[in-house]
């Protein structure tokens, strides 16, 4: 992992490098009100469309990897029986509020075995968390390893070097009790290296008290080559697809599949 650069949080402290970001452990009750699950809609249909293409059958059973608040499971159990897995406690409490009829399991992605197999496997925006060649390759292998002959996986990291442009959003929405927004800004102290950073600042609505509260998102970065490489030496077949996102343009780029030969 990177080394910080002595950034300091509101609150004085230097987030540790080795642990997940706030939003994923204290901030985690917040998820959905950064990020609304009926916003991926759209969003999920392709994702759906992408896994059938790269199966040699009709897939039914989908392990997601780093599923996070579940906001695509909700969308993508309608068409398959999802099993869902992420590191985060916390955000398994989320994904679980919204998706119940779900199996749901806490484990890491570089190294999570189940001993079964599914006919396709998803990682979509959590694969930008592996900021290393070695995890991202471990994680690539992961999602091998768990699916079928005839089956396929899909990646879909939220960036990739060729496109990476810095950037700044805002977001947010309200809750019937409390409400959030946020403002996120993606920038590249180092555009020779494989990551990235996205820096956050929420703002935290509950009554009539708002606070304010910072985060850092530490990203993977690769080159298109990079993925095509690693997807072919861990056993699939590989193939990049042009992505286009239904709410966020800067988000649009590639993605990329990996059919397991039958
Ligand atoms: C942005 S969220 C994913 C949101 C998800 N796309 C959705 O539809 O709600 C990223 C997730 O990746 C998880 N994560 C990060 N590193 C992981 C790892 N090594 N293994 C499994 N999950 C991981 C985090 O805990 C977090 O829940």
């Amino acid at each position: 992992m990177k080394k910080n650069r002595n950034l300091k949080q509101s609150d004085g402290k230097i987030p540790s490098e080795d642990s997940q970001p706030r939003l994923y452990s204290e901030f985690s009750s917040w998820f959905h009100l950064l990020t609304a699950p009926e916003e991926y809609a759209a969003e999920a249909k392709f994702y759906r469309n992408s896994i059938i293409s790269a199966c040699s059958f009709p897939p039914r059973t989908l392990l997601e990897l780093g599923s996070g608040g579940g906001n695509n499971a909700s969308h993508l159990k309608a068409h398959f029986t999802m099993t869902l897995v992420d590191l985060s406690p916390g955000m398994l409490v989320v994904s679980k509020s919204l998706n119940p009829e779900c199996e749901h399991l806490q484990g890491d992605m570089r190294n999570i075995r189940l001993g079964r197999l599914f006919d396709a496997v998803f990682i979509h925006d959590a694969i930008t968390h592996m900021t290393t060649e070695p995890d991202l390759r471990n994680a690539i292998e992961t999602a091998f390893v768990h699916c079928k002959p005839g089956g396929g996986a899909l990646f879909c990291p939220d960036h990739i070097r060729e496109t990476f442009r810095p950037y700044t959003e805002q977001g947010g929405h309200d809750g019937s009790e409390r409400s959030m927004r946020y403002l996120a800004w993606d920038w590249d102290p180092d555009p020779a290296d494989n990551t990235y950073i996205t820096d956050f600042a929420y703002l935290f609505r509950e009554g009539d008290k708002v606070r304010c509260e910072y985060d850092r998102f530490i990203m993977g970065l690769f080159g298109r080559d990079d993925w095509l490489r690693l997807i072919t030496e861990v056993g699939f077949q590989a193939r990049s697809i042009p992505f286009e996102h239904s709410t966020n343009e800067h988000y649009s780029g590639e993605v990329f599949l990996g059919i397991k030969p039958a």
